[in-house]
């Protein structure tokens, strides 16, 4: 299955892009998190083509991209203070908002709900596409539902091939996990996804954030399944680096390191190191690509040492989680 690339940084690209997008069609554009795949926001038509190319549930909402804030009005109403405080501070940026939406804005793409999710992404690519397509654009991350986001353009042909119209290729993502997403639905701020933008920074601009007590509450952020990022190989979080369960003998194993691992005698077919240094950006950037290696390397097992939550290490451990829960 071929899909038609074409380089991010070309206006012709771009023109081309736009043009598919306001005909209706799907294009695959990398953002500063994982690439999404896109289309025209108030075309209901167009979003049951996401739908459909990614086999997603029509009850997971899809998030509002815009180029600037001033697009907000058009999809969103009832905007609070604090949605203007957190828009000045974080973007264009990785932070989602769910805001009352305006009824122009199609029941498939908000799932029915009477709130939309808006978020402008820190990309020229992103910010040319939707500029030049003059209009919102709706888009999920651009990967079969439930399987491990994309963060380059070969991953989004790998899992998509011709079911999208176009990607734009702008080199792999340089931030690597998805935006946080934070409702301002209700009395106080709600935390519904952690992401790359780290719970600490958004509570230091506007204070307390609620965080969804349990699995039960997160599921009202539609779409936050349990299993979910989900690599097709097991996945099973150690408690600690280098504290090895009893393996099970002739177990093809892979280990996914979040800095140098300490020794391991060869027990591992497959290594991946998130980051040497033991940088959490680094290892955010890196943590999506290297699932996809360690899942495509026949192994029976895969096996990933826990990072420190704080910080960006919250939205990393909140994937993998999602990616060890059984079926
Ligand atoms: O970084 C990102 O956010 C990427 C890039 C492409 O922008 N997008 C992304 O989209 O991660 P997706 O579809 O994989 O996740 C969007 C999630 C939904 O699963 C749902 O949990 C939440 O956003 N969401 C969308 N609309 C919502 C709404 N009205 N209320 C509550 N949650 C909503
Ligand atoms: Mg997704």
């Amino acid at each position: 299955m071929g899909s038609k690339v074409l380089p991010g940084n070309h206006p012709e690209s771009i023109r081309l892009a736009a043009e598919i997008i306001r005909s209706g069609g799907l294009v695959a554009f990398p953002t500063e998190t994982v690439y999404g795949l896109g289309c025209d926001a108030v075309n209901p038509e167009a979003a049951a083509k996401v739908f459909e190319a990614k086999q997603r549930p029509a009850f997971d909402p899809l998030i509002v991209h815009l180029a600037d804030q001033s697009m907000v009005e058009t999809v969103a109403k009832h905007i609070p203070p604090t949605a203007i405080v957190l828009m000045d501070a974080f973007w264009p940026g990785p932070l989602t908002l769910i805001l009352p939406k305006q009824p122009g804005v199609p029941d498939l793409v908000t799932a029915g709900l009477p709130t939309v999710a808006v978020r402008v992404p820190d990309h020229p690519v992103a910010q040319a596409l939707i500029r030049e397509s003059g209009t919102p654009i709706a888009a999920p991350s651009a990967n079969p539902f439930g399987y491990v986001s994309p963060t380059t353009a070969q991953h989004v042909s790998d899992g998509l091939g011709d079911r999208v119209d176009l990607i734009l290729d702008g080199g792999p993502c340089p931030v690597g996990v998805e935006s946080t997403i934070v409702s301002l639905t209700g009395a106080t701020p709600q935390l519904l996804r952690p992401g790359s933008l780290s719970l600490e920074t958004i509570q230091s601009v506007i204070g307390p954030v609620d965080r969804a007590a349990s699995a039960v509450e997160a599921m009202h952020a539609p779409g936050q399944s349990a299993r979910h990022y989900a690599t097709r190989t097991p996945v099973t979080i150690l408690s600690a680096p280098g504290a090895w369960p009893v393996f099970r003998g002739g177990e093809r194993r892979g280990l996914l390191a979040m800095s140098e691992p300490c020794e391991l005698a060869g027990r591992f077919h497959a290594v991946e190191v998130l980051s040497p240094s033991g940088d959490l950006r680094e290892a955010a950037r890196h943590l999506f690509a290297a699932l996809r290696r360690l899942d495509a390397s026949g192994l029976d097992r895969i096996y990933s040492e826990p990072c420190e939550e704080t910080g960006l290490g919250r939205a990393i451990m909140d994937r993998l989680r999602r990616c060890a829960t059984s079926l």
